[in-house]
């Protein structure tokens, strides 16, 4: 076995910012304030500024994030909420959870986002809301969502758990991911371009009640201790998991951008490769790589002698959400939607974290080149 070369090195991040963030932490610790203390509104206030929203909500997770949104959509049985396939399961689970019934469409498979036109078939008249996900770090084409929404009167929801910090020009301006639509959701999970020491969640938005409304529903459904306007539940964002993140968060936009050279370089070895087919990355975007995903013909092969020589390497998603067991209620078949289904046999997450260095990742190229000759 040559140089180990780790899907994702947290250990080498945190020894690069291990004073800064202890600091952080070390303040809360002192004071004992673990519950909605003053890092939670400073974070709150960050986040929103970077996302150039009016607000930032902090939560549990990523997941409640979404969920705590769909929740105030107050959907009622037979609710239609349209999302893509291929994500993550909390985005579809979450629509499931708050009593809507998830419709999946399908993905484009050049930069795996849903297809505008898949979405706008899907809307029939019981359609409440439309998620979208900005997957792997990418945004979704919302030039062309947002309009066609708005025809219709729908709220878009942007799943960008995994794009915080990710631009796409639109009309000739960058925009920013959670800036648009009517509510964008971000997680915290460790291994997310900003991700805490645990589970963390935010939302942002630019409507002034809908976040009056999320403040109370984190908090059992009231502003005021033992008052309760609505029933909400506990989904407060750790004083200490946002203190790591503030700590953080200064560094973002450099692992940012390092994750993009990283992509840059893996881009060039494997373009004239028959058989590999490295992400696309279209020029209106600013892509965050939360993740550097291939498409590859003997995919598990591959995956299997990547990890014989000691290289991390995940398949985000090996099936897609319509087939899961849990919605086999919806009726989907295999084949209803094709580029998800190839996306899933086809799809490798390779190694793209800040700290790779030229020699790992020179490990990661040379195996997968001469596994196809
Ligand atoms: C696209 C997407 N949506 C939602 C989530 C849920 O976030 P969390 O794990 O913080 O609950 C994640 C992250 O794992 C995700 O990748």
């Amino acid at each position: 076995m040559g140089l180990e070369v780790p899907l994702l090195d947290l250990k080498a991040q945190y020894a690069a910012i291990k004073d800064d963030v202890l600091r952080a932490t070390t303040g809360v610790i002192e004071r004992q304030e673990f519950i909605m203390g003053r890092e939670v509104g400073e974070l709150e206030t960050a986040v929103a500024g970077l996302s150039r929203a009016r607000h930032g909500v902090g939560c549990a997770s990523g997941t409640d994030a979404l969920l705590l949104l769909l929740w105030t959509l107050d959907l009622k049985p037979g609710d239609q909420v349209i999302a893509p396939a291929f994500t993550f399961f909390a985005t579809a689970g979450t629509i499931h959870n708050t009593g809507g019934t998830p419709v999946l469409v399908d993905i484009d498979p050049a930069t795996f986002n849903v297809q505008p036109e898949a979405l706008e078939a899907a809307i029939t008249p019981r359609t409440r809301a439309i998620v979208v996900v900005d997957l792997f770090g990418q945004m979704a084409p919302l030039e062309r969502i947002l309009p066609l929404a708005q025809r219709h009167g729908l709220p878009v929801l942007e799943d960008a758990a995994q794009a915080i910090g990710a631009r796409r020009l639109i009309d000739g301006t960058w925009r920013i991911a959670g800036e648009l639509p009517w509510a964008g959701a971000f997680s915290f999970f460790p291994s997310k371009n900003l991700g805490a020491w645990g589970d963390g969640g935010m939302i942002v938005t630019q409507d002034d009640a809908l976040a009056g409304r999320l403040r109370k529903l984190r908090l059992h459904g009231g502003a005021k201790q033992y008052h309760h306007d609505e029933v909400g539940t506990n989904s407060r964002l750790d004083t200490l998991q946002a203190a790591v993140l503030l700590a953080k968060l200064p560094h973002l936009a450099r692992w940012s951008a390092a994750r993009r050279e990283r992509a840059a370089r893996y881009t060039a070895a494997f373009t004239g490769h028959a058989e590999i087919v490295p992400p696309a990355v279209g020029p209106a975007n600013e892509h965050i790589f939360h993740q550097y995903t291939i498409r590859v013909p003997r995919r598990d092969e591959l995956l299997a002698q990547l990890r014989a020589q000691g290289i991390g390497c995940a398949v985000y998603y090996p099936l897609g959400l319509h087939l899961q067991p849990c919605f086999a209620y919806l009726g989907f078949r295999p084949g209803s939607l094709p580029a998800t289904e190839d996306a899933t046999r086809s799809v490798l997450s390779l190694p793209v974290y800040p700290e790779l260095s030229d020699a790992q990742q020179d490990a990661v190229i040379e195996t997968v080149q001469e596994f196809f000759g």
